[in-house]
């Protein structure tokens, strides 16, 4: 199995064939995943939310960034690795935008980064690029904006938005992205930002029309019975499986049923018993 490149994105659209991308955030499970024909795994700043346990995803460093994708690519044989940039990582100057993704390539071993926001990062894009350093898009709901959005909101479900999201797509696709992850927008825009882009999109909450589709793992497995927004889908309960285990695993210590013999090491031969003085 090659390894999957940005010049992989480009042949799948071309080709018509749906990129398969996923989040992972450890050596085990992108060994999964990656395994299981993942093209690209993706390091969300999610992590935030899934792993560190926050309500948003603005208290994600760099540090954390750079040690989660480090673990990642550790695991990845074929998939590409794209990592994202977090809140203030690359907001303040170019120069510390270029860095930042920098360190996520040389440290974390990242294949490219991911970066949120429309026209106006057009030059923190080219800045990244021009350091040959491949980067994603994202566009719509953009969840390190939410206060600005005013929460986890659909966007450009009115013409001036989607219009403007459009202009952005483009905008970013000039800029040098390799591919565009769309969140949180209409069907129909979805639909129409794919036919207009020569780059790749890569939709979650979307719609179909995206060239490829993108979910957080842990939401997929179900392993949150109270986070089920719509756009989400369930394709395992492994909250179920889960908690089965160890309720299973803690029955079985308090009956003293485990463990077992076939769990237990023996001795080479017969112990003595030893008189303690
Ligand atoms: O952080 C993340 O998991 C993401 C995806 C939802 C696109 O950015
Ligand atoms: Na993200």
């Amino acid at each position: 199995k090659d390894k999957v490149t940005i010049h992989t994105m480009k042949r799948q659209k071309q080709g018509g064939q749906k990129i398969c991308m996923v989040t992972a955030y450890d050596a085990t499970f992108a060994r999964i995943l990656d395994e299981a024909g993942a093209d690209m795994l993706l390091v969300g700043d999610s992590l935030g939310m899934v792993i560190q346990g926050h309500d948003s995803t603005l208290p994600v460093t760099m540090d954390q960034m750079v040690y989660h994708t480090a673990m990642v690519a550790r695991g990845t044989k074929r998939a590409l690795v794209v990592a994202d940039l977090p809140f203030m990582s690359y907001q303040v100057s170019t120069q510390e935008a270029v860095r930042n993704a920098g360190r996520l390539v040389a440290e974390g071993n990242a294949g490219a980064v991911k970066l949120e926001g429309g026209a106006e990062f057009a030059d923190v894009v080219s800045a990244i690029v021009r350091a040959s350093i491949p980067v994603m898009g994202h566009l719509g709901l953009t969840p390190q904006s939410v206060h600005k959005m005013g929460g986890y909101v659909v966007q450009g479900r009115d013409e001036d938005a989607a219009l403007k999201m459009i202009d952005d797509a483009l905008a970013l696709e000039r800029a040098g992205c390799f591919a565009l992850v769309l969140e949180g927008v209409p069907l129909d825009l979805g639909r129409q930002i794919t036919q207009r882009l020569s780059i790749p999109t890569i939709g979650i909450g979307a719609g179909k029309h995206c060239d490829g589709q993108v979910l957080v793992c842990y939401d997929l497995l179900g392993m949150n019975p109270d986070f089920k927004p719509k756009f989400v889908k369930r394709f395992a309960n492994l909250h179920g499986s889960i908690s089965q285990a160890a309720e299973t695993y803690f029955s079985e210590v308090r009956a003293g049923n485990f463990p077992d013999e076939e769990h237990s090491f023996k001795s080479k031969q017969p112990l003595r018993l030893m008189a303690t003085q």
